[in-house]
């Protein structure tokens, strides 16, 4: 008796053994992979055929030991004239889209509604994707990765409410000149990063401090409503005729419970709200996550604001907010634990306050070259569940994932870093049934990474940036990248 018991829990075993394992089980058809860069990091010719300064010219230039290695993006990896050569960069790959995005100050120059467009920064967009489109990969376009018009900056920039109609002009100034050939628009990218980062903690450009818990707050509010206008413009100018999807690309990472206590749960469950539902919730059910609504208002009456530091939508702009997305994006790199503590001093006004969780990592997590990046390969799975059952099953893309090293084409740390987050997204797809469709690997290839500046290295092609050329050379993981690609396994998992 106790003999087959044992026989049954080992072939049990084995059997959810090996159906749990990536061996033999391959990427669905409906999974699409891709590749990522932004603007400011890639493109260079910052003032070039018309283009305006932007905030991240702006600070670099004004500001260099902003950056750690006091360099820029003036030149970067020269992409508005190497286009061409990154274009086959993508075609080796394989991938099935690019996700790139579009400089404001290229397009709009003067930033604000009604000003003049730039017809040779539009040409720029439209030769890249038309050498997109001749290559059979499809574009994917983010029109706000973080560089926004400096002069819009002279305005305040995104707490100043003008900024929703700005944006509104640029947004259907890009479907009209861009949107026969793009399909899938994102309006922004990591608006937390914008937010939170240039208004709060001054991580981001334009680098404020002061006002963190008040602008930080202000700046998503507006900037909400600009993505809001933006969907709807689609939807009402150009969607019938065009059938794309827009959507908003939000950064988190996993926040794991730091014990079973509930008041870790419930302290991992804020972290989550406070990064991906700040935006997520909003666009799927019009408003600030009811966490967010009650700390913010309740610490801020306590701290004797006479109106909520959280701003508040009108029952119409919730309406007009709701559903704005076709699918839900995430960038996502790491995790963390999160472990609930006291409430904080009141006197200490901010985000982080707000939020009121001790964050940490668990130092056996592998390391990267970014101090805020370690490689936890399952907070990948817990994190695309966690947005499949917070927002009602919906379509996910994952806009960004990947690995910082500081140099060299023998990669091993990334290849290892997307075998075993594309094994965990495996397990979301095929055991949980998670509906991601699409996987884009940051970055296709070395670029100016913001504050870091080149001294942390996140692509699948070197590039070498002491040279005036900038020469593109693949690593291992581009060959890598390539292997999954087309056998839609990964590799060594397959016989
Ligand atoms: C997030 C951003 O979207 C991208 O610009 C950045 O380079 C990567 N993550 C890596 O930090």
């Amino acid at each position: 008796m106790e003999y087959k018991l044992v026989l049954l829990l080992y072939l049990s075993g084995l059997t959810f053994g090996i159906t749990n394992a990536a061996i033999n089980r391959t990427f669905p058809a409906t999974v699409k992979f891709g590749a990522a860069t932004a603007s400011y990091q890639v493109e260079g010719a910052w003032n070039e055929d018309g283009k305006s300064e932007n905030i991240w010219d702006h600070i670099c230039h004004e500001n260099p030991t902003y950056i750690v290695d006091q360099t820029n993006g003036d030149i970067a990896c020269d992409s508005y004239h190497k286009y061409k050569e990154d274009v086959t960069m993508l075609k080796d790959l394989g991938v099935d889209f690019y996700r790139f995005s579009i400089s404001w100050s290229r397009v709009i120059p003067g930033g604000v509604a009604g000003s003049p467009i730039n017809q040779l920064g539009i040409d720029y967009y439209k030769n890249l994707v038309q050498e997109l489109v001749d290559n059979g990969i499809e574009p994917m376009v983010s029109m706000f990765h973080w560089d926004l018009p400096e002069a819009l900056q002279e305005l305040g920039g995104w707490p100043n409410s003008q900024l929703v109609d700005h944006f509104a002009y640029y947004a259907r100034t890009l479907y009209e000149e861009l949107g026969d050939s793009v399909k899938h628009w994102m309006t922004f990218n990591e608006p937390k990063q914008t937010c939170l980062a240039g208004y709060g903690d001054g991580g981001k450009a334009p680098g404020y401090t002061a006002a963190s818990g008040v602008a930080d707050y202000q700046c998503t509010h507006i900037l909400l409503k600009a993505h809001a206008k933006a969907y709807h413009i689609y939807d009402e100018e150009f969607r019938a005729e065009q059938q794309g999807s827009v959507g908003i690309v939000i950064d988190t990472a996993w926040y794991e419970p730091a014990s079973g206590s509930d008041e870790d749960k419930e302290a991992a469950e804020r972290g989550l709200q406070f990064n991906y539902g700040w935006y997520a919730n909003p666009v799927v059910n019009g408003n600030y996550p009811q966490v967010m609504i009650d700390r913010i208002d309740e610490r801020s009456a306590a701290q004797g604001y006479e109106i909520s530091r959280l701003p508040k939508f009108t029952d119409e702009e919730i309406e007009y907010i709701k559903g704005t997305h076709d699918f839900m994006a995430l960038n996502l790199y790491t995790a963390t634990y999160a472990e609930a503590i006291e409430e904080s001093d009141i006197n200490n006004v901010g985000y982080y306050t707000d939020l009121n969780i001790n964050q940490f990592v668990d130092e056996d997590w592998e390391e990267s070259a970014s101090s805020w990046l370690r490689v936890v390969p399952w907070g990948l799975r817990k994190t695309v569940n966690w947005i499949s059952k917070t927002y009602d099953n919906p379509e996910i893309f994952i806009t960004e994932n990947g690995f910082s090293d500081t140099g060299g084409l023998e990669d091993d740390g990334r290849i290892n870093y997307y075998k075993e987050y594309l094994s965990s997204l495996l397990e979301a797809i095929l055991d949980d049934g998670v509906n991601v469709t699409r996987y884009t690997a940051w970055s296709l290839m070395d670029n100016f990474e913001w504050t870091a500046g080149y001294s942390e290295r996140f692509g699948m092609y070197s590039v070498d940036f002491e040279d005036s050329d900038r020469p593109r050379t693949p690593k291992a993981s581009a060959a890598y990248y390539k292997q999954v690609i087309a056998t839609r396994c990964l590799v060594d998992m397959c016989e």
